[in-house]
């Protein structure tokens, strides 16, 4: 196998491998948060305030949004409890303490999130898929539950962590905010040929980068009349292709991937 193929089947098991998402939380009953409540109060509330929203003398931040800034999964949540974050005050957990504590006071934290069926949105979700699989060609570029493209980010999962104000901002607005991971990178080769694609390396030498087609394309950096890479999406904005209650379909049909 060439080094490229290596490198394009790594990104893809790599993009497919759900992260430990399958992990359940053993303690959620009633009881456990309760339980959870009690050890919020004596292990975390120092720093995250009584009632988990933050402030506080030590500034640790409002755990009852839903959503963190550290991490998008289960595992991760636990991990961040048991372990902490390295180089902040964010300290993991006692050792001592069980997993069944940590486990606890995710139930305890999960019971002051809003709960997502409490959002009323005004779209259809069914004609949200259809629009997703079909004229709005968002899996061309997404993968949702395993099946799409991989030239943007998994969207499986992007309602637990983006409100339905913020996925319509990422769906009119693609270029505000874009992850270093998807800049675009425009190279123009000697012979005057313009690829354009994600980056997907970089060295001193060569140039990686998936074209629109899922290709991976290796340049040699001397071989390019020149590259220029751009911190805007490869993703179009839906603003002209789509009207807005068709914007409110595709949010809907987001918001029912949430587990
Ligand atoms: C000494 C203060 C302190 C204590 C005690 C503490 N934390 Fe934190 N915690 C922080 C700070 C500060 C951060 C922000 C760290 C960062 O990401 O920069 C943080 C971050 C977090 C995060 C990640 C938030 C995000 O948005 O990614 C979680 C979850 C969390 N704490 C949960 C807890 C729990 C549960 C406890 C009790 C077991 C606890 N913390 C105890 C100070 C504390
Ligand atoms: C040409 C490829 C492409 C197409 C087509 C495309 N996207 Fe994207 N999308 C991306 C890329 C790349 C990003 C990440 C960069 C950014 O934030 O714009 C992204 C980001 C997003 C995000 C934010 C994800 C996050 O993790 O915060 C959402 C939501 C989204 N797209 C939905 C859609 C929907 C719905 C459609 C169809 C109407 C669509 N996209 C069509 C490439 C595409």
């Amino acid at each position: 196998m060439s080094r490229i193929l290596a490198a394009a089947a790594l990104t893809a098991a790599a993009a497919a491998a759900p992260v430990a998402q399958e992990v359940e939380n053993p303690f959620s009953d009633p009881p456990d948060r309760r339980a959870g409540q009690g050890s919020f109060g004596v292990h975390c509330s120092l720093c995250h305030g009584a009632d988990a929203q933050g402030g506080g003398e030590t500034n640790g931040p409002d755990l009852t949004t839903g959503r963190f800034r550290r991490t998008s999964t289960l595992a991760g949540l636990f991990n961040i409890i048991r372990d902490g974050v390295e180089g902040t005050a964010m300290l993991g957990i006692d050792p001592d303490e069980p997993d069944r504590v940590v486990w606890q006071i995710i139930t305890y934290l999960d019971s002051l999130t809003p709960n997502p069926t409490d959002i009323d949105l005004p779209g259809d979700a069914e004609t949200g898929q259809a629009l997703f699989t079909g004229r709005g060609n968002c899996a061309a570029c997404h993968m949702v539950n395993g099946r799409g493209g991989r030239l943007g980010p998994d969207l499986s999962r992007v309602a637990e962590r983006r409100d339905p104000d913020e996925l319509r901002a990422d769906l009119l607005d693609p270029d505000a905010a874009v992850e270093p991971r998807w800049w675009t990178v425009v190279a123009t080769t000697a012979d005057g040929a313009v690829v354009e694609g994600l980056r997907m390396g970089e060295d001193t030498f060569t140039l990686r980068l998936i074209d629109a087609d899922e290709r991976l394309r290796s340049f040699s950096k001397r071989e390019l009349r020149s590259y220029e890479r751009s911190k805007a999406s490869t993703m179009p904005s839906v603003r002209g292709t789509l009207a807005a209650g068709e914007v409110d379909d595709l949010i809907a049909y987001l918001f029912t991937l949430r587990k």
